[in-house]
């Protein structure tokens, strides 16, 4: 499990809320290093994780788990032939349900988890009533709702969470990050740069989502193995991490000549 860098204070909020078996929003942008923390609180405490990933398409059936086709044929709807999901795996194991990009899911999926955040019990239709062990916990991510085009949560579901929120790290931090993710051992200047060129995305009026620090640890790497060449890894790594404001009206490839041509500075100061 990779080692957490800094985030003391988001780690002792998370740490708190799982402990006092709340339930918890993580927000933050793409790549901020929800699911690291998620995943390192939850090994710390020792709470297995079970992990879901939302998209459009996640249906009910498989987050709560469905009867066996064949067996219901066969025999019908015997609790054995019950496949769990994991939303009941984790309410019946006391364990942690860790689903990422809840936004995502359709709102049908979202609301099965109304009463069982609240009372902790879950309906299954030929199944019966499932109850939740002590230690069921649902941590849930989603990206900040201006960088999404699928809707915010519902004001119900909202109700039920704690919220804690993770912006990205400072540089110092951010280049510790790299050293321990990259694989082709950068020097700390390559290092220094590259954490300094992807800050600078964050910052610029052409450019409406910046990238995060795994777009460091790729330039880092790829420059590393491009004798030095900071420009050139960045115009591969790049592009498919930021989102421009007016893309017709930006070049990409002078911007990220830009960027990366003034990240040296940038590394310095
Ligand atoms: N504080 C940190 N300490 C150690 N590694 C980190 C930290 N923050 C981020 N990382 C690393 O950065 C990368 C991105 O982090 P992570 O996958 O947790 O982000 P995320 O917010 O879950 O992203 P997404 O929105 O795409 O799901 C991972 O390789 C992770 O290990
Ligand atoms: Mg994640």
């Amino acid at each position: 499990m990779t080692p957490i860098v800094g985030r003391a204070a988001e780690t002792e909020a998370l740490e708190a809320c799982i402990a006092a078996g709340r339930h918890v929003l993580l927000e933050g942008p793409v790549g901020v290093g929800k699911t690291a923390l998620a995943r390192a609180v939850c090994a710390g405490l020792g709470r297995t994780i079970h992990r879901v990933d939302g998209d459009g398409r996640y249906s009910e059936a498989k987050l709560v788990g469905h009867f066996d086709p064949p067996a219901v044929l066969a025999v019908g709807y015997r609790p054995e032939n019950f496949i769990a999901g994991p939303l009941v795996e984790a309410m019946q194991s006391g364990g942690v349900l860790f689903i990422n990009e809840l936004n995502r899911m359709p709102e049908g999926v979202q609301n099965v988890l109304l009463p069982t955040l609240d009372e902790g019990r879950l309906t299954v239709p030929h199944l019966g009533v499932i109850l939740a062990k002590p230690g069921f916990t649902l941590v849930a991510t989603q990206n900040p709702t201006e960088f999404v085009a699928t809707g915010a949560l519902s004001e119900a579901l909202l109700d039920r969470f704690e919220l804690v929120r993770l912006d990205y790290q400072g540089a110092d931090e951010e280049a510790v990050i790299v050293l321990q993710d990259a694989r082709c051992s950068p020097t700390a200047e390559l290092v220094a740069a590259a954490v300094a060129l992807v800050r600078a995305t964050r910052h610029d009026p052409r450019i409406r989502r910046g990238a995060s620090v795994r777009a460091a640890v790729a330039i880092a790497d790829i420059a590393t193995r491009l004798g030095g060449d900071l420009v050139r890894a960045a115009q591969i790594a790049l592009p498919t991490r930021i989102e421009l404001v007016d893309p017709g009206a930006t070049p990409l490839a002078g911007l990220v000549d830009d960027l990366a041509k003034k990240a040296p500075v940038a590394a310095r100061g």
